[in-house]
């Protein structure tokens, strides 16, 4: 078995757990440009004690390379805990993130995200640089 055979992809308008990168379709060789990362984003996913998104990883593939690259790395810690009990708690976290990257060569960002109880879920987004 491999790790990419657990992982599950979708379209994420119809799927709440994969995760949705947010970033220019073209930019240019060394700016700095905004990529932010979420689940949930036209159905939301659930927030709390028993269910809940854990993290997403953020990769860069290069179109002329072989291997990815990790970019960012999200962990969402909070979800509704305290000694009242499930869900009593004061704080929850969103599973967003954002990430300030700066591209030499065009390729693909690959998001992996990952629910307590729904496992792997994958999202992806082309970028091209001018
Ligand atoms: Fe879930």
């Amino acid at each position: 078995m491999k790790l990419a055979d657990l992982v599950q992809s979708a379209d994420w308008k119809a799927e709440k757990h994969v995760p949705v990168i947010e970033a220019p379709d073209k930019v240019k060789a060394g700016e700095k440009v905004s990529v932010e990362i979420c689940v949930g984003k036209e159905i939301a996913h659930p927030n709390t004690t028993e269910h809940h998104i854990r993290w997403i990883k953020l990769y860069f593939k290069p179109d002329n390379a072989k291997f990815p690259y990790e970019v960012a790395n999200f962990e969402f810690a909070a979800h509704g805990e305290s000694t009242e009990g499930a869900n009593k708690g004061p704080v929850y976290t969103e599973p967003v993130g954002k990430a300030v990257i700066k591209l030499s060569s065009a390729g693909t960002l690959v998001a992996e995200a990952y629910c307590n109880i729904h496992g792997l879920w994958e999202g992806s987004k082309a970028i091209s640089v001018e």
